[in-house]
């Protein structure tokens, strides 16, 4: 009998009507010495088993409704406390952990507010000022004319680039953005990637090369476009943060069923306290040079949202004034 009450109700109903055949049996009996402590002992034993007996087989067929709550008795209270307590605290500790969440989230958004204002200001603020330079009599000189008129432009495209980053990070982040993906060769994709950013490179003397010649493809399965803009992101940093006449080098290789890509450079490099925020948000490690190349300090979260998107991980080796090493891995 698994319910503790069923056993108690059983034991109660048998001994009531055992005392209660005893008691019949000695009125019966009276007068009958011989006998007269036998009947009563075997009527009580033997209707307290058949009782018990009865009764058990009965309880046995009653839907048990009280399995669940034990009743409290003083043998069980221990453990009934401790169960409301054990409640009590993983009550408390989610509560906890759910005000932590928001506290976490509230700080997340005023730095992500601080930090936005922070780099809309400069810009703006720039532009105000060639404008305000322009109407004080600027506008009279052709030469200053033109060349306020084209750092006001300069500063609107940094304002474009943000908005632009600034967009992409919160639609990743409110899950917007859907990966389309599809089988490419990602050899090809990079000799692209390469194409696009000739021109900056060659400003720099910067030789944008793959580790060895790929003859075969390299077919990965992923969002075609989000990868394009990944090596975009970070060919582009390559050649910010390289060195003049330096080199950009990618390779491939096969682990499993991934494919790893490395962007290696060896430029400016990054150094310890800072290779661990790199992804951040707004993080810079080299803060005027990012600025003077029109960085956004978003470039890296969106790589990392991009792969992190793709179920894949991104890792970053540098050493300063030796040259960094990005590697993520697709799925092949
Ligand atoms: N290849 C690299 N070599 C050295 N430093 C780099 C490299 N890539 C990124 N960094 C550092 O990481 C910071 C964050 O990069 P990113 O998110 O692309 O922003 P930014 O717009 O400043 O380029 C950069 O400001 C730079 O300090
Ligand atoms: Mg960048």
């Amino acid at each position: 009998m698994k319910n503790p009450l069923n056993r108690e109700i059983t034991v109660y109903i048998s001994l009531t009507a055992a005392i209660a055949s005893g008691l019949i049996a000695i009125i019966f009996i009276s007068g009958n010495k011989e006998y007269y402590l036998l009947y009563p002992i075997v009527s009580i034993l033997l209707v307290f088993l058949l009782t018990y007996l009865v009764t058990w087989l009965f309880l046995k067929r009653v839907p048990n409704v009280n399995t669940v709550d034990e009743k409290p008795t003083w043998k069980n209270l221990d453990k009934i406390f401790n169960e409301v307590n054990q409640d009590a605290v993983s009550l408390a500790s989610n509560q906890v952990r759910e005000i932590d969440r928001l506290k976490g989230m509230e700080q997340y958004r005023k730095e992500y507010l601080g930090n936005v204002s922070h780099e809309l200001k400069t810009p703006i603020f720039n532009i105000q000022g060639y404008v305000l330079t322009l109407l004080d009599g600027g506008l009279e000189d052709a030469e200053i004319n033109r060349k306020y008129l084209e750092r006001a432009e300069k500063s609107i495209n940094r304002l474009i680039s943000i908005v632009e980053d600034l967009e992409t990070i919160s639609r990743h982040e409110a899950g917007e953005l859907k990966l389309v993906k599809e089988n490419f060769n990602i050899v090809q994709l990079v000799e692209e990637v390469f194409e696009t950013q000739e021109i900056r490179a060659k400003k720099r003397n910067i030789q944008l090369v793959f580790y060895k010649k790929y003859k075969k493809p390299i077919i990965v399965c992923a969002d075609k476009m989000k990868i394009f803009q990944v090596l975009t992101n970070l060919i582009t940093n390559s050649i910010y943060y390289g060195k003049m006449e330096g080199k950009t080098r990618i390779s491939f290789s096969e682990v499993k069923n991934k494919i790893l890509v490395e962007v290696h450079d060896n430029g400016i490099g990054i150094g310890e306290a800072d290779i661990s925020r790199v992804f951040e948000r707004f993080y810079r490690a080299d803060k005027s040079r990012s600025r003077e190349q029109g960085g956004t300090g978003l470039g890296l979260a969106i790589v990392k949202h991009i792969i992190e998107a793709h179920g894949e991980t991104i890792h970053v080796k540098s050493k300063i004034n030796k040259g960094s090493s990005f590697i993520f891995s697709l799925p092949k």
